[in-house]
């Protein structure tokens, strides 16, 4: 099995030994996650599919909110490692948060994992796991903070099409304010030198969000003009408190992507979505099941191999190194 490691495997020098943001990440390092990914993502579309490079190693997923897509990609990638995982589900209504997640961590430091993959609703929290654990952390969304793994899926995507990353103009638009993604992937595609824009309600826009370096539209012709990607946010209302939207009619009507719209974009513009998808809210349908321009599915498949590269890095080649 071992002759169908990925090339990229012989140069790993990860320096870090969690996987908390994007924010941390140096060029090199990104460019080195989507080196192997890329081996992976090729990998995974061909007759090798199960290796033993984490044989003996255990993942444990902790996830504190609900998950499907994430999870389950995490929990693949690993055993297409070799390795074993366990799934933890927290139900957050029922715990009293930091001391838990203190206890949580000496729990787990009892259990010898290897790697820990932490979902939780509080920017910070996994921060905070970190420092208390004896393994890798990866973070799997914090709070409206980070979401580095699929920062990295969408950037791979986009590269395996666009060729490059560099250079390229990419709108995400929606619901800014409470998304991980959008802060992940604004951190991520600027440091690979992509010009980034966010479109958005004056309302889904969080204070300070020019001090990112983003352009900023309120207007979706506007801000869609001539770009190459097209990265859809879906809006999160369990993270609204009050609100923030007229109706989802409306905001379907002013800022939700149909092909009338989509017009104002490149000829060649993709579009993304990290899902799960609001159907005629954020995206009209017709548009995000269009084979010769979503990129949505993709999305999920590149998913698994950037969360390979991840665990494959962190736990094999990271794990005794200082962060
Ligand atoms: C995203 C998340 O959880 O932040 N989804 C995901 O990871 N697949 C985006 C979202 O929930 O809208």
């Amino acid at each position: 099995m071992t002759a169908a490691l990925p090339d990229a495997a012989d140069r790993l020098d990860f320096p870090h030994r969690h996987l908390l943001g994007i924010e941390d990440l140096s060029r090199d390092d990104i460019t080195l996650l989507l080196d192997l990914s890329d081996s992976y993502a090729d990998g995974n579309r061909s007759a090798w599919r199960k290796l033993d490079l984490l044989r003996g190693h255990t993942v444990i997923n902790l996830f504190f909110e609900e998950s499907t897509r994430t999870r389950t990609s995490f929990e693949l990638a690993a055993k297409r490692l070799g390795g074993d995982v366990i799934n933890i589900a927290v139900q957050h209504s029922a715990i009293k948060k930091g001391e838990t997640l203190i206890d949580t961590a000496m729990t787990l430091n009892a259990m010898h994992a290897d790697a820990l993959v932490v979902r939780h609703p509080q920017a910070g929290a996994v921060h905070l796991l970190a420092e208390k654990v004896n393994c890798s952390v990866v973070n799997a969304g914090d709070g409206s903070h980070e979401h580095p793994t699929q920062a990295l899926l969408d950037a791979l995507t986009i590269r395996r099409h666009k060729k490059r990353l560099e250079g390229l103009e990419v709108a995400i638009c929606g619901d800014i304010a409470h998304s991980r993604v959008a802060r992940s992937n604004i951190y991520l595609l600027q440091a690979m030198g992509a010009r980034v824009r966010v479109i958005a309600p004056p309302t889904l826009l969080p204070p300070a969000i020019d001090r990112l370096g983003v352009e900023v539209f309120t207007d979706m012709r506007a801000g869609l003009a001539g770009v190459d990607i097209v990265m859809m946010l879906r809006l999160q209302r369990e993270r609204m408190q009050g609100t923030y939207v007229p109706s989802v009619r409306e905001y379907f009507r002013y800022w939700g992507l149909d092909y009338e719209k989509l017009a104002y974009a490149k000829p060649d513009a993709l579009i993304m979505h990290p899902g799960p998808m609001n159907r005629g809210v954020e995206i009209d349908t017709a548009v995000a099941d269009d084979i010769d321009r979503s990129l949505i599915r993709e999305q999920v498949e590149m998913g698994v191999a950037v969360r390979m590269a991840c665990l494959d890095v962190l736990t094999r080649h990271a794990g005794h190194r200082a962060n």
